[in-house]
């Protein structure tokens, strides 16, 4: 067995109400990537934190190839050649991801910033790391993707001598191809001897890039297994505590009228696109990351202009103005950046779940409250949104239990046409099955359903339809009944698609 890079021994750490990890241990080898898994709210990402200095634990050891030492503070852990890629990574808005990458190490010339020599160092880190054509080292922080976004943590994560390295789900605001090029770089980092730990909610990727699971259940370690001796079955498990039944379920779908028409749609990233969703139908829009499947929604929901082409809603052609119009239309959008442009990370679970039904709620503007605590705690028991009460900050929630509450809050209206974007991004696999039963029940009850999704399972689960976007246009169309993972890929990665 490979030498141990870091080991970690009975940490604990509590938060008012929550016992987010209780008497943790791990050990990562060089050379070997250790995947961490377990629910939304099992204390991955606190374990990381600790790893980076960012958190005291009130209990724990640490060694580094086999030293006891002591990680008082982010500097700490930088010095011993730790670094953790954070699961919402900090991105300074209106400088150039070069300076991003370099904050506080900036190259100087006398007083001066070398910009050249930053933009060079910069650009060999990409292009080192298998970048190239991803990210540009002068693009502004405000104009990055999520994926690029993630990307820049990434480089920034690579400076340095490193000797351990973690990635709190690096791969959930990436697509399948882009994941494709973190697994190599991550293969060329353990190839190095670096030891790599891995945080991530997909299954599939973890046994395949994993060397070892590491499964945490309500701040504890309940099992760690070889990659190559278990299967998705058992980790599920092990996480959930239970099996699993069938991720999908289907209710009998019977297709009505035509909810939602998109004819001949062009804005500023999308050209001439047409296709409809019915009452009673899931459609998803497939391709890859920065195909404008997201600006196409928000396009649909009137928060990008349209060039050219109309959308009727029910048969009417909508002029919307602002996505407030279209909530009025009966339209709404549960965002893709949801901690950026959805959460009111200061306010309550409570609050921020009927944010969008409070119109319902109330009466003469008095909110009914215990209909409002009502319908809070109906969501936090069917998407298993974990906090200490529904009066919990959002901003004290773990990574996928703030996805949930805005997930919630968009379930919770009552609209003839929902457009989820990238719904289960960051979401524990129980959860997920959850998630998809709600939009089968919704689908079922005759609302029109548009999702974008970049796992190619949800879109092959999901899906009635499939509309698959690349560059900006739609490459193809495929029927439940004909697609399969290959033909929904060629068409969104071919130049020339069959
Ligand atoms: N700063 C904080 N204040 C209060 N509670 C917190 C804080 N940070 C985390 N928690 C709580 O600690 C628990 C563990 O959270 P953590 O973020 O480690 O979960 P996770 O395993 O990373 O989940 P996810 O898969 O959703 O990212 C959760 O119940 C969370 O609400
Ligand atoms: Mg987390």
């Amino acid at each position: 067995m490979a030498p141990a890079a870091l080991v970690m021994e009975g940490v604990s750490k509590h938060f008012a109400g929550v016992q987010a990890l209780s008497n943790v241990g791990l050990t990562a080898r060089a050379g070997e990537v250790l995947a961490l898994m377990g629910e939304n709210g099992a204390g991955k990402s606190t374990l990381l934190k600790i790893l980076s200095g960012a958190y005291a634990p009130e209990a724990g050891r640490i060694q580094i190839d086999g030293k006891p030492v002591t990680i008082a503070s982010p500097a700490d852990a930088h010095r011993l050649g730790v670094r953790v890629v954070a699961q919402e990574p900090e991105i300074i808005p209106y400088v150039s991801v070069a300076e991003n990458v370099y904050a506080g190490a900036l190259p100087r010339r006398g007083r001066l910033i070398d910009r050249a020599a930053l933009r060079a160092k910069v650009a060999a880190d990409i292009e080192r790391s298998g970048f190239s054509g991803m990210i540009d080292p002068d693009q502004l922080g405000n104009s990055l993707s999520p994926a690029q976004r993630q990307l820049v943590e990434i480089l920034r994560a690579l400076s340095g001598t490193v000797r351990v390295i973690a990635f709190d789900e690096p791969t959930s605001s990436l697509s399948d191809h882009e994941a494709e090029t973190l697994f190599a770089l991550i293969r060329r980092l353990t190839a190095t001897g670096i030891a790599v730990i891995y945080v991530s909610h997909r299954m599939k990727e973890i046994l395949h890039i994993a060397t070892r699971v590491l499964v945490l259940r309500d701040g504890q370690v309940v099992g760690e297994r070889l990659a190559e001796e278990t299967d998705e079955k058992e980790l599920v498990r092990m996480m959930v505590g239970r099996d699993l039944s069938a991720l999908f379920q289907r209710s009998a779908r019977s297709p009505g009228r035509t909810i939602l028409s998109v004819e001949n749609v062009s804005s500023a990233d999308v050209r001439d696109i047409s296709f409809e969703v019915r009452a009673g139908e899931v459609v998803v829009l497939a391709g890859l990351v920065g195909a404008g499947r997201t600006e196409l929604a928000r396009a649909v929901i009137g928060d990008v202009p349209l060039t050219a082409g109309k959308i009727r809603v029910d048969g009417r052609a909508l002029q919307l103005r602002s996505p407030r119009d279209a909530v009025r239309a009966g339209l709404c959008l549960a965002p893709e950046e949801r901690k950026a442009q959805a959460l009111l990370m200061k306010r309550s679970v409570r609050e921020n779940i009927s944010l969008a039904v409070l119109q319902r709620l109330s009466f003469w503007h008095v909110v009914n409250r215990r209909e409002e605590r009502q319908l809070a705690e109906r969501y936090l028991r069917e998407l298993h949104i974990r906090t200490p009460s529904i009066e919990q900050e959002v901003a004290m929630l773990s990574g996928g239990n703030q996805q949930k509450t805005v997930l919630a809050r968009w379930l919770a209206r009552d609209s003839k046409l929902l457009i989820l974007d990238e719904p289960t991004r960051g979401v524990d696999v129980a959860a997920k099955a959850e998630i998809y039963a709600i939009i089968d029940r919704l689908a079922a009850r005759g609302v029109a359903v548009l999702v974008v999704s970049s796992e190619l399972p949800e879109v092959l689960g999901l899906a009635d339809r499939i509309v698959v976007m690349k560059g900006g246009r739609v490459s193809g169309t495929i029927e439940r009944a004909d697609a399969t993972e290959e033909k929904i890929l060629s068409l969104a990665i071919l130049d020339k698609a069959a």
